[in-house]
């Protein structure tokens, strides 16, 4: 069986920001109905731990690394067999809420510090050298947090191999040369070819120059990135690597995420009995204060940052909500999106709905109760909300990009009888504007938007096919390595 030790800062429902926690769930999951020994490793953050403790949990080991005593808990990702390592380090770990920031908002001020720990503890559990019984063939590393895994594992020769996945390369762990001192990391480093990026510490150049291959999370993404327009300064180099990279478009948890059983619904309905859809929007509108009557009502769910195309949004509502549209908005993040969002929502009450804040339960009926479902991502390396708004017969309207280019057909391109969405191309609110008008206008003709809603929900998002092809590079990689595959 091959053993696969799967790093990551964020997991379901231990912890997390966004889509990254959730592949970090199902993935391994379905990996290990595959038959493969997957085995999250995460930091000790103290929800996390608490949940441990709840779920069963044991201090495996315990060693120094540098000035901090690290100890290793082992326990499941809760609802399943898969096993989670918990990094146990109070000074770096021990801080409530978000994972990466203060309660201000801002990066906290040791990140590099917490991030370097994280992988030296992900290194020795790789070359056998924490003291547990286990040791694996492949360390799949994901997102800057753990860049330098494969940074550390290079000087070993019967090393694991090393898969990169880049989930969003806007984000890339960059830091002062100062800090690269304080790490004593070796200073033939300092190069261009690899950790330096302009003069900064790069942890993520250290995941894409050092590991066997490199993954993102849909093929549209991988073209993309490799382009200056969304290589974010990194596409020359992912250029150079373009034979070690791939595209593997991101599953969802059909269980989690399942129109005919979610138990945040208390209406359900599936492809070929959607009746009580129009249950969901009336009870979500009674929820939410809006005024009671049929949609179309329109969603928009995520983190309000720049990247998902939410000054476009703002700058298309009310234009939308003039035409009778409704809105229901959920999110945080920046105040240049959070105050514009309040303002409309003061200007039209019982129309606009605003909920500031995390709330999974929400997410849900949100998604189930809508009629369209917006995503203008200004880029968007897969995206998780269409693929849940899809299978819920909620109809995506999206800018043309990565993974959004490639779960979401328009009846322009496609014809109404393939078709599952909406997409614009423009980089504009105009364009967002064009796209949710072509979609109100379709909403009017009921045979052809239930054929879209159709469309959308016969379409298998499931992990089952995508977790083969992670299967199918890791064998590669072990025989590349030539490696022994199976015990
Ligand atoms: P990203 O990872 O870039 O934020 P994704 O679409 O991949 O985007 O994933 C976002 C995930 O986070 C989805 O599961 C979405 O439902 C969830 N999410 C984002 N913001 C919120 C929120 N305010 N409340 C509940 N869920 C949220
Ligand atoms: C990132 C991306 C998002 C993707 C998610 C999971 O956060 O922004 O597009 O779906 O990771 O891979």
């Amino acid at each position: 069986m091959i053993r696969v030790l799967y790093v990551t800062s964020e997991v379901f429902p231990l912890i997390k920001t966004g889509g990254l926690a959730d592949v970090s769930a199902s993935l391994p999951e379905a990996l290990c109905r595959l038959e493969y020994d997957v085995q999250i490793l995460l930091p000790g953050y103290p929800d996390a731990l608490k949940a441990a403790r709840k779920t069963g949990s044991s201090q495996r080991v315990s060693f120094q690394v540098g000035q901090y005593t690290v100890s290793l808990w082992q326990t499941r990702l809760p609802g399943t067999a898969v096993t989670l390592w918990l990094v146990d380090c109070p000074p770096l770990f021990d801080r409530p809420g978000n994972p990466y920031k203060n309660e201000e908002g801002k990066d906290w001020w040791d990140n590099a510090h917490r991030f370097d720990l994280f992988g030296q503890v992900g290194a020795m559990i790789a070359m056998g050298e924490a003291g547990l019984d286990w040791k694996p063939d492949l360390v799949h590393c994901n997102d800057w947090q753990t860049g330098l895994i494969p940074v550390f594992l290079e000087t070993y020769q019967d090393r694991p191999g090393t898969v990169f996945t880049i989930h969003n390369l806007a984000y890339q762990g960059l830091f002062p040369h100062d800090t690269f001192h304080a790490l004593k990391l070796p200073d033939s480093l300092w190069r261009l070819e690899q950790l330096e990026f302009f003069d900064q510490l790069s942890f993520i150049k250290g995941g894409l120059v050092f590991s066997d291959r490199i993954t993102t999370v849909s093929p549209g993404y991988a073209r993309e990135i490799q382009t200056p327009e969304f290589g974010h300064g990194l596409d020359g180099l992912l250029r150079h690597r373009q034979q070690a990279l791939t595209g593997i478009l991101n599953g969802i948890d059909t269980r989690v995420w399942n129109p005919e059983q979610d138990p945040a619904l208390a209406f359900h309905y599936g492809q070929d009995h959607l009746k009580n859809k129009a249950h969901c929007q009336a009870s979500l509108q009674l929820e939410l204060g809006l005024e009671l009557k049929g949609g179309p009502v329109l969603g928009f769910i995520g983190r309000l940052v720049e990247q998902k195309g939410v000054d476009w949004l703002i700058a298309a509502m009310p234009e939308l909500l003039e035409q009778g549209c409704q809105f229901v908005i959920l999110g945080s993040g920046e105040a240049c999106y959070e105050e514009p969002l309040k303002e409309l929502a003061r200007q039209w009450p019982g129309k606009m709905s605003l909920t500031l804040g995390y709330n999974e339960a929400l997410a849900h009926r949100l998604t189930a109760g809508c009629d369209l479902f917006l995503m203008p991502s200004r880029f968007e390396p897969c995206g998780l909300n269409q693929m849940y708004s899809l299978r819920y017969g909620t109809v995506p309207v999206v800018h043309r990009v990565g993974g959004l280019a490639d779960t979401v057909q328009d009846p322009q391109d496609v014809g109404i009888d393939k078709a599952n969405g909406f997409s614009f191309t423009g980089a504009s609110a105009e364009s967002l504007l064009d796209a949710s008008k072509r979609a109100l206008q379709l909403f009017q003709n009921t045979k052809h938007w239930r054929q879209l809603q159709k469309n959308g929900m016969a379409i298998d998002y499931s992990w089952k096919q995508r977790a083969r092809t992670y299967a199918s590079l890791y064998q590669r990689i072990l025989k590349e390595r030539d490696q022994p595959q199976l015990d």
